[in-house]
């Protein structure tokens, strides 16, 4: 599996020849100016919860590549009514087998209301299986105790948490979050891009080191093989 970041909460995991899209908040993000929205490949889009530092991009690219959009009932119906014609409503504990894998959506303890004021559903994550592999995208969470369950039922081989602090999880949350899914390799999203969640990266790398565990922060627009 390749992993690129696209800033704040958006990565893009390929998974065979099929393009996963998470979360894609580009054009709005300052930090994010460099990368061609309108040039992503992409097959589906994950949709973690309603708001819209998670989906700022989202209708655009589902119209322009014709992709399908996986999120709760709430949201996939939303953007079916905006015309999105391929879209996939999930709720908590729901499993589906996609042609590149399976998914669960899985609870986050946040909150989801969409831009125009609409009820955004369950805020949640995703645990995806492949053939390649399996990760987890927390999406925006604070810890919680459920995670543990997560761990359980899938060996996990990289998480994608928040790391941010304030809105969610902050670096110790994440690390004990970690322990909980029983995945030691971590890549840390939703910091630095508002004032409210700027971190000290080499702190948080160095604490998770301390911990056994490894954290990676990549660049916006760079790719990691997984
Ligand atoms: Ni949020
Ligand atoms: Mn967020």
């Amino acid at each position: 599996m390749e992993v690129t970041y696209y800033g704040h909460a958006c990565f893009a995991v390929k998974v065979g020849k099929t393009n996963l899209l998470f979360d894609p908040f580009i054009t709005p993000n300052e930090l994010a100016k460099h990368i061609k929205v309108n040039e992503l490949a992409c097959n589906y889009v994950f949709i973690s919860h309603g708001h819209e530092d998670h989906l700022a991009d989202a209708e655009n690219i589902l119209k322009r590549t014709n992709s399908t959009i996986v999120s709760n009932y709430e949201i996939a119906t939303w953007f079916a009514a905006k015309g999105i014609k391929k879209y996939h409503p999930m709720n908590f504990g729901g499993q589906w087998n996609f042609d590149f894998g399976s998914i669960k959506y899985v609870k986050a303890e946040h909150s989801s209301v969409l831009p125009d004021g609409t009820y955004g559903g369950n805020p949640g994550g995703f645990i995806v299986k492949t053939k390649t592999g399996n990760f987890y995208y927390a999406g925006d969470t604070a810890l919680h105790y459920d995670m543990k369950l997560i761990g359980e039922y899938e060996k996990i081989d990289f998480a994608v948490l928040p790391i941010g602090d304030n809105f969610t999880m902050g670096i110790d949350d994440a690390i004990r979050a970690s322990d909980f899914i029983n995945c030691n390799k971590i890549i840390g999203v939703h910091y630095d891009t508002f004032p409210y969640i700027k971190i000290n990266k080499a702190e948080a790398i160095k604490k998770f080191a301390d911990a056994g565990k490894e954290l990676i922060l990549l660049n916006i627009g760079d790719h990691v093989k997984m």
